[in-house]
């Protein structure tokens, strides 16, 4: 089923939910763990559509991993690591469908390989641009050859040589296939980031003994011995993903009366975005049982519904909150005033170029948005009209249009919803367990 059909909410929501493990950490986790010496224990895994497409390519890789399916929305894995040169040729290319990070992550690795493979994806995945780590791979001495700057990616075997590199934008995924890569370079390769983005690579390998330094802004990992480093196995619980946290947070923020308290949230200074983003527009959200699961800070959250007003967002909170600026762009719909977001241009590279596509979906259910090369403005506050509304099979946009349609005067219809699993299996489940109004319904039961 992939139409989703939202009523207006007429009840608050309530109630206290754990939302997925964390999406980046989760690619991260299984790549890595493929990499190190002996054998890795992952609990809370997300398998999402994104990253079972990395799961499936590191196992075509030759990397036994074992999977106990503790839910439909939480696997624990146990992954044989190969060390860094014990992966084998894959026979067949790579098909990391839509899963940017699991493409240009592994991008990353398979430069550092003595064999040759071929990176693949969805259509989606065809159209986004790969340029931004060919260019540093490429310098590095990778031999990558890619139509147009785009996958698929055929990287044959070569030497690697550390580079020091200034990212023109702050890309975590851009970061992290250099410093994948410079696992198998001579030297120490170093990264400038001009943003916060995130640092979950770096985290983990740090967990798994190399050393990674940072200073005024460069990331690098510094040698401490000639030779090899011998990546230690990983022993981690992959926190809930704040991402996903994003859709329940903004629908008890802007649904009359609610209170919903979020489990176990990983609250990384470099993901925390939208907690600020909120809370500048008067959003009630308390932290609370601060501890640390998996390398990671985590915590409850607890929002409750107030009154919200117009904010304006740029700079690094951008940075921090990249992917949850359309959910935001909902909670604006009820803000009172003008709520703006500006150097984010970064959103038109996405699964969907976030902001023309955001921008049109939300004017086709009544809401009043101006589009800007580089952000977004909704006028606020605006009582939605429903409709019907399509994801264009990206799942964040799909998530959002969801939460609008709780807030809007009439019945909403999402086409092309079954991308949602792309990052957040059980969506729905999860909502209907805070007493949302939605549910999926059956193909041939919708007309376009
Ligand atoms: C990600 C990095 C971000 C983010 C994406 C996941 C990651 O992309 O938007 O959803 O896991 O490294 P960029 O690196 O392109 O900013």
């Amino acid at each position: 089923m992939s139409q989703l059909l939202i009523h207006p909410q007429k009840t608050p929501l309530r109630g206290t939910i754990t939302v997925p493990g964390d999406k980046s950490i989760s690619h991260r986790a299984v790549m890595l763990a493929a990499l190190a010496e002996g054998t890795s224990h992952i609990r809370r895994w997300l398998p999402a559509g994104d990253t079972l497409a990395t799961l499936t390519a590191v196992q075509s890789l030759g990397v036994p991993i074992y999977i106990e399916k503790t839910s439909d929305t939480a696997w624990d894995l146990t992954i044989e690591g190969q060390g860094l040169h014990g992966l084998r040729p894959s026979p067949a290319p790579l098909n990391l469908r839509n899963a940017g990070t699991g493409l240009r992550l592994l991008a990353g690795i398979m430069s550092g390989q003595r064999f040759s493979s071929v990176l693949d994806g969805s259509e989606q995945l065809r159209h986004r641009p790969m340029g931004r780590i060919i260019r540093p791979l490429t310098e590095m001495g990778a031999d990558i050859t890619a139509e147009n700057g785009r996958a698929p990616l055929t990287i044959h075997p070569t030497n690697l040589q550390a580079i020091s590199y200034r990212m023109p934008v702050a890309s975590a995924q851009v970061k992290s296939a250099i410093l994948l890569a410079g696992l198998y370079a001579t030297g120490e390769t170093r990264v400038y980031q001009p943003g916060p983005a995130r640092d979950h690579t770096e985290r983990m390998l740090r967990a798994m003994g190399v050393n990674v330094r940072e200073a005024a802004g460069w990331v690098w990992l510094e040698r401490l011995e000639i030779g090899d480093w011998r990546l230690e196995p990983l022993d981690l619980t992959v926190p809930a993903d704040i991402s996903s946290a994003a859709f329940p947070l903004v629908a008890a923020a802007t649904v009359p009366h609610s209170q919903i308290t979020l489990e176990n949230v990983g609250l990384n200074e470099t993901r925390t975005g939208i907690l600020a983003m909120l809370q500048a527009m008067g959003a009630n959200i308390s932290v609370q049982n601060e501890r640390e699961t998996g390398g990671e800070p985590t915590a409850d959250l607890t929002v409750c519904f107030d009154e919200l007003h117009g904010a304006e967002i740029g700079g690094a909170l951008v940075v921090r909150g990249i992917d949850e600026l359309p959910i935001w762009a909902v909670a604006a719909t009820q803000a009172a005033g003008d709520s703006a977001v500006r150097e984010a241009a970064e959103l038109r590279v996405k699964e969907v170029d976030r902001i023309s596509v955001l921008a049109g979906e939300l004017q086709q259910l009544g809401v009043d948005i101006t589009e800007f090369t580089d952000g977004f403005t909704v006028h606020g506050p605006v009582r939605p009209s429903g409709g019907v509304a399509d994801s264009h099979d990206d799942h964040r946009l799909g998530m959002s249009l969801a939460i609008l349609g709780l807030l809007a005067q009439n019945d909403t219809l999402v086409h092309d919803a079954a991308c949602i699993a792309d990052s957040f299996p059980g969506f729905v489940e999860t909502m209907q367990a805070l007493g949302a109004s939605m549910e999926w319904v059956a193909d041939d039961k919708v007309t376009r």
